[in-house]
């Protein structure tokens, strides 16, 4: 029998990462130890090829892609995120850093950098104290499930070396750690320019008795590997070379894994054992947590990309509906209610964020209230996806435990989630099967159900060519119904403003209302301004292909604002209304709209017209 591997991976290696605001010399101080450090060992580098496909020297940047298994779907994407990877070693520990910029925008790269790592080394300027951005990255670093935390006081040379500007930053912080939580913090006056307490303790800070970063880094207990959590294995390939080899490949979550180990596969609950554990290039006795294998079972299961192999008596949860931690990363604020992708593990679905519960105050760390969430913020949510994922919370198993969001639109990532727990109401709500359906509804109505989405400046027509359209089509015995914006939202959404979330609200409500009229067989004309492509394609992905189509009501601005029936543009320009479309607020044109008409040209009358026959053409009637 060959020898067992021997893993120790967890225990002589620590992954960290650096963080703090622009000035506060992250840079130096990284370069500090790589430049006392005896750089890299051959076990180092034995190490790391095991966890990326290339090598590099000692001080080189590693591409993120190579060696971060977290948020791998950023790699596929082709995105390479600006987190430099570097590694050093001392005869006590290998280590990783993720050195990651500082400025704002960055604090996604920072987010990324944090979730892989054990360890992070938040600098402050003792000139300068705390600042938001300090707390911002202590509270994303303890909610990114890091529980040690090293609070470096850099430029302790700028103070003169002084006991009380340290002790002072050190008691403020100590303040605000409390609140986050079971993180131990371990504060050290440094000067990385000097090298003051970074390698070796500083001559000039007698009254410090602590260690001095590198042996601190070298000592600190990391907490205990995954391998003692129950197994799990997310498929990332199945592999059928030959007719009687069907082999599943990915990286071991949590865990061990041994051939004749019981297994179950999540979502589909089969049951089986391991027949073969495959290595990079040999069979393997047993295998752990960080581990990339590839495993047969003893039974005929198809699996596939995105299923989870677990110990078959302690499975993962599958829900549809969550609650997570969401830190958003991009300049225009979340809407609740817009349809977004989610990438967990992977898996991948369409997600909308079904509640906002509230923002997490980065200064105070108090939860306030609020609709959406802005660039960097971080807060709880309620999510509602469109099919049932396998999970696990967070705290559990951060790979497994953690997402990112991507806009369908431009495909960028725009947050990260992290899964506080599963609900239970997902298992509870199931769709019922009726004898009676939409088929047999619009059978009896003699004609093919659909929506027909007018789209539109307000003043721009929309609602006057829906008017005379549904008499037209009424006429001819047709049965239908006309949802118009300025009634709606007198009723069912009452409740809505012009903000840019609660005119997200108010279009899936309505995309939502249409979807269940078309199931009743009605023909259903909906007039909304509906300035936001993102929303029209959600209400057109509500139905079938042919039963949507989007028709823009192309009145410009200029003569909208000319026309003014309701005096509305008046107000707005005085300032009396606020976020009016064209106005202050945006209005996205549709690119392919299925019918485009224009009203400088044309009556109402004749523009319904030429639709009803567009309509008779295409057979809905
Ligand atoms: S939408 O943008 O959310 O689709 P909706 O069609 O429901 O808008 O409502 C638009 C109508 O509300 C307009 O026709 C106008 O009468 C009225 N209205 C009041 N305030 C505004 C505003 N700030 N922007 C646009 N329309 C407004």
């Amino acid at each position: 029998m060959p020898a067992l591997p021997t893993p120790q991976k967890d225990k002589d290696m620590l992954r960290f990462l650096t963080c703090g605001s622009v000035d506060d010399g992250k840079s130096t101080l990284i370069g500090r130890l790589l430049y006392d450090c005896d750089q890299v060992s051959d076990d180092a580098l034995d190490l790391l090829k095991r966890e990326s496909k290339k090598i590099g020297r000692a001080g080189d940047t590693l591409d993120y892609s190579l060696l971060v298994d977290g948020l791998m779907a950023e790699r596929e994407q082709g995105i390479t995120i600006d987190v430099a990877y570097r590694y050093f070693s001392t005869p006590a520990r290998k280590f990783i850093v993720a050195d990651t910029p500082g400025h704002e925008q960055y604090t996604r790269n920072m987010a990324t950098g944090a979730s892989t790592s054990d360890l992070a080394v938040l600098l402050v300027d003792a000139r300068a104290g705390l600042l938001t951005q300090t707390r911002r990255h202590a509270s994303i670093v303890a909610l990114m499930g890091i529980s040690q935390l090293v609070l470096a006081v850099n430029k302790m040379d700028l103070v003169d070396f002084e006991e009380a500007a340290f002790r002072a930053i050190e008691r403020d912080f100590a303040a605000f750690a409390d609140k986050l939580g079971g993180v131990e913090v371990t504060a050290i006056p440094v000067s990385a320019r000097g090298g003051d307490n970074i390698a070796t303790s500083s001559a000039s800070m007698p009254w410090y008795k602590g260690p001095c970063l590198l042996s601190h880094l070298e000592t600190v207990q990391i907490n205990e590997s995954c391998a003692a959590a129950p197994l799990r294995l997310p498929i990332q390939l199945a592999i059928r070379p030959g007719e009687n080899f069907r082999g599943y490949g990915g990286m071991l979550a949590s865990g061990t894994l041994a051939p004749g180990d019981a297994v179950r596969a999540v979502p589909s609950g089969q049951v089986s054992h391991i027949a073969r554990l495959v290595g990079s290039d040999e069979d393997l006795q047993m295998a752990q947590a960080g581990e990339s294998v590839t495993v047969t079972l003893a039974d005929e299961i198809d699996l596939g990309r995105g299923d989870v192999l677990c110990a078959a008596d302690d499975p993962l949860e599958v829900s549809d509906q969550m609650a997570a931690h969401i830190l958003w990363m991009h300049e225009k604020p979340l809407l609740p209610g817009r349809k977004l992708e989610i990438r967990l593990g992977a898996q991948s679905a369409n997600v909308t964020i079904s509640a906002l519960k509230y923002i997490v105050s980065y200064d105070s760390l108090e939860h306030l209230s609020g609709r959406t969430l802005g660039f960097n913020d971080t807060g709880f949510c309620n999510i509602s996806i469109d099919r049932p994922l396998v999970f696990d919370a967070f705290k559990n198993n951060r790979t497994l435990g953690s997402f990112i969001l991507v806009d369908k639109m431009s495909n960028e990532t725009v947050g990260a989630g992290m899964i506080a727990y599963g609900l239970r109401r997902a298992d509870n709500v199931h769709w019922q099967a009726l004898d009676v359906d939409k088929r047999t509804r619009a059978g009896m109505k003699g004609q093919k159900p659909c929506v027909l989405w007018f789209t539109g400046l307000s003043g721009s027509g929309k609602s006057t060519i829906a008017n005379r359209l549904e008499k037209l089509l009424m006429e001819k015995g047709a049965h239908t119904y006309l949802l118009d914006g300025d009634n709606v939202r007198h009723g069912l959404n009452r409740d809505l403003g012009f903000t840019d979330a609660d005119r997200v609200e108010n279009i899936r409500r309505v995309g939502e209302t249409a979807r269940l009229m078309v199931d009743a067989g009605l023909i259903v004309l909906v007039s909304f301004i509906s300035p936001f492509r993102a929303e029209r394609q959600m209400a057109r992905a509500l139905v079938d292909d042919d039963e949507f189509l989007e028709i823009f009501v192309d009145t410009p601005l200029a003569v909208c604002e000319a026309r003014d029936t309701k005096g509305l543009y008046k107000k707005a320009r005085a300032g009396e209304i606020k976020n009016f479309t064209g106005i202050d607020s945006a209005y996205e044109e549709p690119q392919n709209a299925d019918i485009r008409v224009q009203t400088e040209t044309a009556s109402a009358q004749d523009l319904a017209q030429d639709i009803f026959e567009i309509l008779q053409n295409k057979g809905y009637l």
